[in-house]
């Protein structure tokens, strides 16, 4: 598959919302068996299941698809990936970080609670994703390629990954980025935990070195083009559409692709990672085309 055919007779929004619900059954079969009724998991419930996109458990589910099959070691990866992800949301409102009062079409976690209550709800989704993630593994099979997906998630996610990601966008907004700095915080922030996701869903179905080293090439590409459209979306999005306000980078002095390089750099950029990424997927021919896809919807979204 070579990035000028267009996927014609896939469609991408039924896609989506087949593999939204398998993710969100999944998700509310956590949260009945695991979740006592109480304020903090009302706190984590209300934060998980607000309309976000799943895209992250999405890319996971269709990396896997492109190798192999969804099995539950994906599935269940999936969602620990998304309580991850809505995580790091819920700390990122928070009024030390971004100070935003609305996400996911509702008051943040911090407003619809207090702050103790979403700085644990976080706490508490991290630790369940691994709880998750380390839960009745087929041993011995895939035990080895469990630890793997483990290792990967937390680097990714940790103080070399994500979390140092948020601490050098912080300091931008004191320190201007440059463009090559700005890059390694987007990467870190947002690209790094997106790569995973696809890397996990490549190894746990079975994917041999060599693809999982194509997706996760994939994988980086659109993760980066994520967070280039987040910014241009922060400046020019609809906020009704993507439930969250606009204009607030600038508000806060962020150091973005659109205020160091222009709009229109920027979205040429945005087109280059994306190129880079469906151009990864060339060895998988039409097995990849989800991804193709997903790769494409990531620059076209308003949300
Ligand atoms: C928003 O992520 C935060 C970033 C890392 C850019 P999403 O745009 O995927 O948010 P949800 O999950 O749909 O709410
Ligand atoms: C969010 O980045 C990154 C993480 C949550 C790790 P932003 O702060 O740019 O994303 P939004 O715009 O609040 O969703
Ligand atoms: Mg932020
Ligand atoms: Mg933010």
């Amino acid at each position: 598959m070579d990035n000028s055919q267009s996927n014609h007779k896939f469609d991408l929004t039924n896609y989506l919302n087949v593999q939204r619900d398998l993710v969100n059954q999944a998700i509310v079969e956590i949260i009945e068996s695991n979740f006592p009724n109480c304020r903090l998991s009302s706190a984590m419930q209300y934060s998980l299941m607000a309309s976000g996109k799943r895209l992250r458990p999405v890319l996971c589910l269709a990396a896997a698809e492109t190798v192999g099959t969804i099995n539950d070691d994906v599935l269940m990866a999936a969602c620990a990936i998304e309580m991850i992800h809505t995580y790091s949301l819920i700390h990122d409102d928070l009024p030390a970080m971004d100070d935003d009062k609305l996400r996911r079409g509702k008051p943040t976690c911090h407003i619809q609670y207090d702050e103790a209550t979403a700085i644990l709800a976080g706490d508490a989704l991290l630790t369940l994703a691994f709880e998750i993630l380390s839960d009745q593994p087929s041993l011995p099979e895939n035990a080895l390629i469990r630890l793997q997906v483990i290792k990967t998630i937390a680097g990714a996610a940790g103080h070399k990954g994500m979390i140092e990601g948020q601490m050098r966008d912080i300091e931008a907004e004191t320190t201007p980025a440059s463009l090559d700095e700005l890059k390694r915080i987007h990467h870190l922030k947002t690209g790094a935990l997106i790569e995973a996701s696809v890397m996990t869903g490549a190894l746990l179905a079975g994917g041999t070195t060599e693809s999982v080293k194509q997706l996760g090439i994939y994988g980086e590409n659109v993760g980066l083009a994520f967070q280039v459209i987040d910014d241009i979306l922060n400046v020019e999005g609809d906020a009704a559409k993507m439930g969250k306000a606009t204009g607030t980078d600038a508000s806060r002095n962020k150091s973005t692709y659109p205020g160091l390089l222009g709009m229109e750099k920027s979205r040429r950029f945005a087109d280059e990672l994306i190129n880079n990424a469906l151009h990864a997927l060339n060895i998988f021919g039409n097995k990849a085309v989800p991804l193709f896809s997903l790769g494409e919807y990531i620059i076209k979204r308003e949300r």
